[in-house]
């Protein structure tokens, strides 16, 4: 058991990120007028901001869940990326946007537009709630971005290490660091 490690800084609060995700919201509200997007969460540390996010946006829109493996429960890229559970529906011809918690390598994203894009949605686009400084890799474009953290392993709103903290209303760097 994890028991020693525990989150320490917070970076977000609760009520830092709130402004945030509203802010996300209305530009996504203002860009998709008039049109009915499929915003697809990535399970499972997509949830907490997807659920907050949708109370933002005034537009119809539908949900899905998409369900990838990326990491193997500790703080580092394994490398791989697979579909764990694939999409209900399909998006051919849909205006899709992807919903995700924290764009890290990039390699998850860049994973998951590809397998989309197969799939001729009509239009694709990222939201991501944060981004680390480490560079996103070409062709990844996070269209919608709630803002930039250091390179640090967090936890809390979704986000967890080997499953915990996601219950946390905060977002906070792992302490000690495990990695
Ligand atoms: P990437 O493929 O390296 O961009 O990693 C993206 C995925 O890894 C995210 O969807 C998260 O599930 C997970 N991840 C990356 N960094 C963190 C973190 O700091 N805390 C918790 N999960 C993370
Ligand atoms: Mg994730």
């Amino acid at each position: 058991m994890s028991t020693l490690i525990q989150p320490g800084t917070v970076l977000l609060s609760a009520e830092q990120i709130a402004p945030i995700v509203a802010r996300l919201g209305r530009e996504i509200s203002r860009d998709y007028t008039g049109r009915h997007p499929i915003l697809i969460s990535l399970l499972k540390g997509g949830v907490v901001f997807l659920a907050d996010l949708i109370r933002q946006i005034t537009i119809p829109h539908h949900i899905e869940f998409l369900q990838v493996s990326s990491y193997g429960g500790g703080t580092t890229h394994t490398g791989g990326v697979k579909i764990v559970t694939d999409l209900a529906v399909p998006v051919e011809g849909r205006d899709v946007i992807i919903v995700e918690d924290v764009v890290d390598t990039g390699m998850t994203l860049a994973y998951i537009v590809e397998v989309l894009r197969l799939r001729n949605p009509g239009s694709l686009e990222i939201c991501a709630l944060l981004r680390k400084r480490v560079g996103t890799p070409a062709g990844i474009d996070v269209r919608y971005l709630g803002c930039e953290i250091p390179d640090q392993f967090v936890v809390g709103y979704g986000l967890d290490y080997r499953e915990n903290f996601r219950h946390l209303p905060f977002i906070a760097a792992l302490d000690p660091d495990p990695a």
